[in-house]
């Protein structure tokens, strides 16, 4: 059937979307002529829910009024902070509140994790990535490698989208993975791997990848930057080993924001697990009695180093509680699909063949971002990204060839997904 493709059916949507509420518990920047900007940059970085500034604000009267005691007074004590988060977070993720806990940044837990989980034993010393994964992690992964004095060009597999016959690729197709893990699954020590591919978008299937990893023993982390707040997760039930993940993208909590870090149980308990250590991953009972031997808590709490900036956390506590207002992931998920739908039935009809959608189209293989690349002849796609930003769209640009734009189901309406087609329209034309 042929999308309706005017400002009434938008707003029609919008009259029916039982999330369109959610959008006044955000701050909306605004374009020069005062009217809320077309925000699609939720993948990059969140929007400020109303919540994590008054909590902020809060904390800072906290601070003001009980200084160190801080600690111990007020409704939300700064000692066990991170504690307050646990639940929620987890939710989030698919997992128990003891499996996670909210602490440093991603590429630190990424590392913190490859302590634990990389541990090269005789000829299984491999990491497989992904060709294309975020810098960060390719340069954490190779550094871990060296770390351990193994050569990199050796023991680092790439899983690169397919290139047959001259034609380049732009998604990772599984089939090819799972040939690997089979081939040379005996070799492979650890396997880290995004949950949403952050450039095309793509969704990887990380309950089949973990299955078929496990079956040849090799231990399976997912960086969860593109999914958390964006999927419905299982992490527990899928037998994850490890994830990580950052607060500012999706989880809307300021850049540089606190990092999740979710260890699953069969490990967490393992007190014996080898990792880097500080004293707030000690028992809390002792932590005080400043002993020098470190006795890890039996949870994901046992791989804390420093204590945490709580003025980051409060920002994250407002932000999960707007996603509890909200009703949860379920049903935000519900609407990021039909959303995501809307808008690539919209550019399809409107834009023709003057873009491209790299995303899959599959409901399952894709989150809110869609990644767009301008294929009309001598126009330039990063012209396009700067054209969009000038009329109040707010984009992001990925070398070397993608706008991505991320309609967010919190706080996006689907008349900015109407207005962001047709200003790319008239940039195009
Ligand atoms: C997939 C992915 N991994 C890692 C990072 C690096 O995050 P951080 O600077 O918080 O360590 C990012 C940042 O955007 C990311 O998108």
């Amino acid at each position: 059937m042929k999308i309706d493709t005017t400002l009434d059916f938008a707003r029609q949507l919008d009259g029916q979307d039982p999330l369109a509420k959610m959008r006044s518990h955000f701050s909306i920047p605004k374009q020069a002529n005062g009217e809320d900007e077309y925000y699609f940059t939720g993948n990059s970085l969140g929007l400020q829910p109303k919540l994590s500034r008054q909590y902020v604000i809060e904390l800072l009267d906290d601070w003001q009024r009980h200084g160190v005691r801080g600690h111990f007074e007020g409704d939300y004590p700064w000692m066990p902070y991170h504690e307050f988060l646990c639940r929620q977070s987890a939710k989030m993720v698919g997992a128990l509140a003891e499996e996670v806990v909210m602490m440093n940044s991603l590429t630190v837990n990424l590392h913190l994790m490859m302590v634990s989980f990389f541990r090269p034993d005789g000829k299984r010393r491999k990491i497989l990535i992904e060709d294309h994964a975020f810098p960060s992690d390719h340069y954490a992964v190779e550094s871990q490698l060296k770390h351990h004095q193994l050569d990199v060009q050796e023991n680092l597999l790439l899983w690169a989208p397919r290139n047959e016959n001259g034609i380049q690729e732009e998604l990772l197709n599984h089939d090819d993975l799972y040939q690997m893990i089979e081939h040379q699954g005996e070799e492979i020590a650890l396997i880290l791997l995004p949950g949403v591919q952050y450039y095309t978008g793509q969704v990887l299937d990380m309950k089949t990848i973990t299955e078929k990893a496990h079956a040849k023993g090799i231990r399976v982390g997912f960086d969860l930057a593109h999914a958390a707040g964006n999927l419905v997760m299982k992490m527990h039930d899928w037998q994850v080993d490890f994830a990580c993940w950052c607060s500012y993208k999706y989880l809307n909590s300021g850049a540089g924001s606190v990092a999740g870090c979710f260890i699953h149980q069969k490990h967490a308990e393992n007190t014996d697990i080898n990792r880097f250590a500080g004293w707030w991953g000690h028992d809390k009972k002792s932590r005080f009695k400043m002993e020098n031997d470190f006795k890890p808590i039996a949870t994901a709490e046992g791989w804390q180093l420093s204590n945490p900036p709580v003025l980051s956390l409060a920002a994250i506590r407002g932000s999960l509680d707007t996603f509890d207002i909200a009703g949860g992931m379920t049903a935000l998920r519900q609407k990021s699909l039909k959303m995501s739908q809307y808008l690539m039935e919209l550019i399809e009809a409107e834009l023709g063949d003057g873009i491209r959608i790299i995303t899959p189209g599959a409901d399952a293989e894709r989150g809110c971002q869609l990644s767009l690349m301008v294929t009309v002849e001598g126009l330039d796609g990063k012209a396009m990204f700067d054209a969009l930003e000038k009329n109040g769209v707010t984009t992001d640009w990925r070398e070397p060839n993608v706008i991505r734009v991320a309609p967010v189901p919190l706080y996006n309406r689907y008349q900015d997904a109407y207005h962001f087609v047709r200003i790319l329209k008239e940039c195009l034309q």
